[in-house]
């Protein structure tokens, strides 16, 4: 009887689960949406994928130039970031194309080595100060909000060579390099983020060999890195809560990637929920939880293998009390990258072949699913309720925070007729509002990325831009594509139109911008 009643139960679980999710993916496709009052709307880049002007006027080399010049064809199509989009010399086209698409703000991050040239405070770079002076002036000349990125990975390469994130002193070579960011730009940038995705920086940069320093030092590299980011993080945090919000009133947080995880099945639900704990806890938990810390379930897990493997204490460091309670709640809103999700399977088939490691120590296994539509770039597939069920889980197990999403997009391999990215952005706004109206605080979107720029590992082959860039011309025209209009009138308007097509032979500067 039991037993039935449990199969009844279920059923209806899953009849709810399944309208909650016809609701997510076909709802309110047929009707016009509106987004909240105030809801504020952007695009993103970072220093070292659009400024180009890799040696100009005193900058220094960081760790993609060194990793770009060094080992040029680990970059699929063995380019690098030395011209770029040549922002350093473009940005006032830049600040035109945000007027064009009516942007509330632009997200963009700085360069240490090109202000800091020794990596200290001993050399303070003018030309380099000069630059983002213009930058911020030019955007609040209309009325554009800076959101300013003081790390999105391009380390000095000679903080690299003294270890990098894995040396502790970090900590105060982060904090000098931020407080002159404060002291020279806090009168105008009112939002700050301090670190972008730690995620990729530790397990793909000292764990792996997917972005620069490219370590590979699994299982040791990407904790190590992982405890000092945190530190760094929360001691920059309470400088600026401090010494500098009382004088200028702005905000500061983070920005934090993740994924959705979906268990293949129910049986898989705690080896999913494993999966998030590795990926976004490692972070969140520490800042955003109630108890502070990293996630005990990997605190469990490292200690437990490492004890297996022979070493003395858990590969995963501690911190202390001190810590941990700095480190909690320093972030006045959550930022989230997001773009994709994963499905989580865990079995006795599955081998890790590097012991140790992170994904050993995590022991759970994830894929994409085929029958989700592809991108150019095969980390991305579109998912719009993972967005939703994703936004739930940080509003439920991260104390309701201030949700601002710091990226989101689709890649091509080129192109103005981009109608893939087109119904990826309309598909993940719907599931967003949808996630706003069962109660997530969500108060900002930012499409990545207002224009095509160094993707990483993918040099120029993944195009990720609103606007396109033409190469061969000599000076690197961006053209909107389709989805520029889209994204303008979505922004005019104010509301979400699966619908609407623009009319894409004239681009033009609305009224006010
Ligand atoms: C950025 O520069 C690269 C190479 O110079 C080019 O491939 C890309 O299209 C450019 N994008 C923009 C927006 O300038
Ligand atoms: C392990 O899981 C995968 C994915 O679900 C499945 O294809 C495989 O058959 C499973 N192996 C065993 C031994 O259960
Ligand atoms: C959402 O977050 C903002 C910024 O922290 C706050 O002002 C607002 O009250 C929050 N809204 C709700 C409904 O909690």
């Amino acid at each position: 009887m039991l037993y039935k009643f449990n199969i009844v139960l279920l059923l209806l679980v899953s009849l709810f689960l399944c309208s909650t999710n016809a609701k997510i993916i076909d709802g309110a496709k047929h009707s016009i949406r509106q987004f909240p009052k105030g809801f504020l709307f952007g695009t993103a880049t970072a220093s070292y994928q659009v400024e180009g002007a890799w040696d100009s006027d005193g900058k220094a080399e960081n760790i993609w130039d060194y990793l770009t010049h060094n080992d040029p064809c680990r970059i699929k199509d063995c380019s690098n970031g030395d011209i770029a989009n040549d922002s350093y010399n473009k940005y006032k086209r830049d600040v035109e194309m945000m007027r064009e698409l009516g942007l509330d703000f632009y997200r963009f991050s700085l360069s240490w080595s090109r202000i800091l040239p020794t990596s200290f405070p001993d050399k303070i770079n003018e030309a380099g100060v000069q630059y983002y002076n213009n930058l911020i002036d030019e955007l609040l000349k209309y009325n554009i909000e800076p959101i300013v990125t003081l790390y999105h990975w391009d380390l000095p390469q000679k903080l690299q060579e003294l270890g990098g994130w894995t040396n502790p002193h970090i900590v105060d070579w982060y904090v000098d390099y931020a407080r002159i960011i404060f002291e020279n730009f806090g009168d105008r940038v009112k939002y700050w983020i301090t670190m972008n995705e730690p995620r990729e920086i530790c397990y793909q940069g000292y764990g792996d060999t997917t972005m620069a320093p490219a370590l590979n030092i699994k299982g040791i590299g990407e904790y190590l890195c992982a405890k000092n980011l945190l530190v760094a993080h929360a001691k920059v945090y309470r400088i600026y809560e401090e010494e500098f919000k009382p004088k200028y009133g702005g905000l500061i947080g983070i920005t934090l990637s993740g994924s959705w995880t979906e268990p293949e099945s129910e049986k898989y639900a705690e080896a999913a929920d494993d999966v998030i704990q590795f990926e976004i806890g490692i972070y969140a938990h520490p800042i955003f939880s109630e108890a502070g810390d990293f996630p005990p379930i990997m605190k469990e897990k490292v200690a437990k293998k490492s004890a297996t493997q022979g070493f003395y204490r858990s590969r995963l460091p501690e911190f202390t009390k001190e810590e941990i309670e700095m480190i909690r709640g320093s972030s006045d809103f959550f930022g989230l990258n997001h773009y994709s999700s994963n499905v989580a399977y865990k079995n006795e088939s599955i081998n890790f072949f590097d012991e140790p490691s992170s994904n050993d120590d995590l022991g759970v296994a994830s894929y994409k699913s085929p029958d989700w539509s592809s991108s150019a770039s095969s980390w991305l597939k579109s998912v719009p309720w993972g967005f939703y069920k994703l936004l739930k889980y940080i509003t439920n197990n991260y104390n309701d925070p201030n949700i601002i999403i710091t990226e989101n997009g689709f890649s091509t391999y080129g192109g103005l007729e981009d109608d893939d990215r087109i119904t990826y952005f309309r598909d993940y706004l719907d599931a967003m509002l949808d996630a706003i109206e069962d109660g997530c605080n969500v108060t900002a979107y930012t499409a990545w990325s207002l224009m095509d720029n160094f993707e990483w590992m993918q040099g120029y082959v993944e195009r990720f831009g609103l606007y396109e860039v033409d190469y061969s011309s000599p000076d690197l025209t961006r053209t909107p594509r389709k989805s520029a209009f889209v994204y303008k009138n979505i922004i005019s308007t104010r509301s979400l139109n699966h619908h609407y097509e623009p009319d894409t032979t004239v681009m033009s500067i609305d009224e006010g911008h």
